[in-house]
């Protein structure tokens, strides 16, 4: 289940209702996907978007969306700590940004012009859509694993545009334990 915690007041909510609630006053959707996807670890990224067809027809076909993949992330990967630098400053894409966790965890920050700087932590199930324009930045959490479909309205204009607030240097990620060393950014 995804928790939402509000970074100034350290308020949290993790009622997926109340969460969409709130979501959807920044223009963000959420959706709590429960049960079983009989998926094993290591299924293929054609099993993993044949286990959810439903959802991802029902996406696409809503949206703009062309394309759908999965990204696999786990500790072993080579440049691991880069590949990390890109999403963990703030930053803001021209398309939305759709992401379902099908395994691991992943942090979301966002920063909204008229609202709390917060952070939802992203479990199996959990689907958000952060439109286009929104600040935001992510993370891993402790175990550095995460698995996730992907939504691309243009697979071409996925670029990060970082704002350099260095909000991300003061609201460092929760999901880690007390040994962690943030990385260098
Ligand atoms: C991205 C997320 C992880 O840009 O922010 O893919
Ligand atoms: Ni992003």
């Amino acid at each position: 289940m995804a928790l939402l915690t509000i970074r100034d007041t350290q308020e949290t909510i993790s009622d997926p209702q109340k969460m969409s609630e709130f979501l959807e006053t920044f223009g963000i959707w959420f959706r709590r996907f429960e049960g079983s996807d009989n998926l094993t670890e290591d299924a293929t990224e054609d099993e993993v978007l044949a286990a959810y067809k439903e959802p991802i027809d029902e996406l696409m076909t809503s949206g703009n969306y062309v394309t759908a993949d999965v990204i696999n992330i786990t500790p072993d990967i080579k440049n691991l700590d880069e590949l990390l630098k890109k999403f963990s400053k703030e930053h803001w894409h021209s398309e939305n940004e759709v992401r379902f966790i099908v395994g691991g965890r992943g942090l979301f920050h966002i920063n909204p012009p008229d609202g709390p700087i917060f952070s939802i932590e992203m479990v199996k199930g959990d689907m958000i859509n952060v439109p286009k324009g929104t600040h935001h930045w992510f993370d891993l959490c402790e175990e550095r694993t995460v698995r996730a479909i992907r939504l691309f309205e243009d697979p071409a204009g996925w670029t990060p545009h970082y704002t350099d607030s260095n909000a991300e240097a003061i609201h460092l990620p929760l999901c880690f334990g007390p040994s962690f060393i943030p990385p260098e950014k």
